[in-house]
């Protein structure tokens, strides 16, 4: 089973930016947490981060027929992307929306999410620990698909 974490805009500039409210670590530290956890449940892992939208719509659309789950920051396109929003949709996977900050509690225009009517589950205010709450999370919808898919093939077989 294959998990696609998509990252968008500024998040490759993680312990850089605005340290106060994304915190010190780095987006490749970030990532070598996931890796681990993946490799540790045998799940296998790619990550992808893009500035540009289209390339996030792109990287989305890949994952049909290739991948399990997806675990997406859309970052700003978060509160204005129809086009990111319409993909997810279109893949139909399971996906889980991760904001390392709360977007509740802050500015208002970050309180209009285009994203999280299409995510099975969205993540919001951990800091970069919610990116292994999202793997526990997509790592348990994979299996019960996985296992749903099963039990529906041998009532076929029955
Ligand atoms: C963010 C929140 C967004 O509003 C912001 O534009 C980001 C990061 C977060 O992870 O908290 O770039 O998605």
């Amino acid at each position: 089973m294959k998990v696609v974490v998509i990252q968008g805009p500024n998040l490759n500039m993680l312990g850089v930016r605005e340290q106060h409210i994304y915190g010190p670590m780095k987006l490749e530290h970030i990532h070598a947490q996931m890796k681990d956890f993946a490799t540790q449940n045998g799940v296998e892992i790619e990550f992808f981060q893009s500035n540009l939208e289209g390339e996030i719509v792109d990287r989305v659309q890949e994952c049909y027929g290739d991948a399990n789950g997806i675990i997406i920051n859309p970052a700003a396109y978060t509160h204005t992307s129809i086009a990111i929003r319409d993909a997810i949709a279109a893949v139909n996977l399971p996906t889980i929306e991760v904001h390392i900050s709360n977007i509740h509690r802050r500015e208002e225009f970050r309180k209009i999410n285009m994203i999280a009517p299409v995510c099975a589950s969205s993540i919001v205010g951990f800091g970069p620990f919610g990116y292994h709450l999202a793997m526990i999370g997509v790592l348990q919808m994979m299996n019960e698909i996985q296992a749903a898919g099963e039990v529906q093939k041998t009532q076929q077989v029955k």
